[in-house]
């Protein structure tokens, strides 16, 4: 089969996703309208021209003033069911949500409404798309450790509708180390433990991920090829590195797709998968993250495919008989 067919049609692992970042303009627009809620853009049009970033912050400022017009539980249902289906065309079968309830929670809309529509809709991917789904509750890092402590005593009720926590929002000047108290809390709950770090933040936030939160994958990590032990450790051990090649060309951590590291990344042996960041942002869902990378780094072959695909079950926080099964 040609390369792309390959691509699209291997069933494959979505790792790394903000679930408020899969929202189209379109719906954006369509849940504006049903809540009553007023945005600064004039048209679709006009809200997509504004998506020409310089950096994450230029992003995420963007990114936040979208999801003020999610106020309802079905509107968070809507967002995640959007998700699944695209999640489907793509031969996505185990799927992972991040999702940022302190976004909604300053607003006034309830940890309750956030999490129940998203739950409903990850057992309804179960049911009726057979994808395997599962939430990863994010703290904001850019917000005081307080604040992070009093989002998990606010979501603990639900402990048993989310599987993990994550870290992110903007990294430089947040690093890990603020965030120590916090997370030896969540795996003292038997929390799956995530973050970002290495996305434009140094090396030493890889390592801080690690040793100080207790981090079992790293979420993007493209800039530890600028450290060689670390580079050592992360293949030694394993650890997954959930990459975004479009939200790095889109947020200029590389000039150019053809200048990603993430062929390095796997011929240094790391266990690196290929995810789609904020998809509705970003110009594409996961399969045009492998389509678009494949097509500008033409070291890049069938083997290659193989074995992001096998590591992104295997990164996965699949059961482990489950995951023995896609591998
Ligand atoms: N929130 C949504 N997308 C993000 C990214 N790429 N980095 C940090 N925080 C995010
Ligand atoms: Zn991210």
């Amino acid at each position: 089969a040609r390369l792309p067919d390959v691509l699209r049609g291997m069933p494959k692992a979505e790792l790394h996703m903000h679930i408020e970042g899969s929202l189209e303009p379109e719906l954006i627009f369509q849940l504006a309208q049903r809540n009553g809620v007023s945005i600064p853009y004039a048209s679709v049009e006009d809200l997509r021209r504004a998506y020409a970033f310089t950096d994450l912050q230029s992003f995420l400022d963007i990114y936040y003033a979208g999801a003020s017009v999610l106020l309802q539980e079905q509107d968070f249902y809507d967002m995640a069911w959007a998700y699944f289906e695209r999640a489907a065309a793509d031969q996505v079968s185990r799927a992972e949500l991040f999702f940022d309830p302190q976004t909604h929670t300053a607003r006034g809309v309830s940890m309750d409404t956030v999490i129940t529509g998203l739950h409903r809709a990850c057992a309804d991917a179960e049911q009726k798309l057979g994808i395997s789904a599962a939430l990863i509750l994010c703290f904001l890092r850019h917000l005081s450790e307080e604040d992070g402590l009093a989002t998990l005593e606010a979501a603990l009720p639900y402990r048993d509708q989310f599987i993990g926590v994550g870290l992110d929002s903007s990294e430089v000047g947040h690093p890990p180390e603020k965030f120590t108290r916090l997370f030896a809390r969540c795996r003292e709950q038997g929390l799956r433990i995530v973050a970002h770090a290495g996305e434009e933040g140094p090396p030493a936030y890889v390592w801080g991920a690690l040793d100080l939160l207790g981090a079992e994958r790293i979420d993007h990590g493209v800039q530890s090829v600028h450290d060689a032990a670390l580079m050592t450790r992360l293949a030694k051990e394993r650890v997954p590195l959930t990459v975004c090649p479009l939200s790095n060309l889109k947020l200029c951590v590389f000039p150019t797709l053809a200048q990603h590291n993430l062929g390095a990344l796997l011929d240094a042996g790391l266990c690196a998968t290929v995810n789609s960041d904020d998809p509705a942002y970003f110009g594409g869902y996961v399969n045009e993250n492998y389509l678009q990378t494949f097509a500008a780094l033409p070291a890049l072959h069938a083997g290659h495919a193989y074995t992001l695909a096998r590591n992104s079950f295997e990164g996965s926080f699949m059961d482990e008989a489950a995951k023995q099964r896609e591998i």
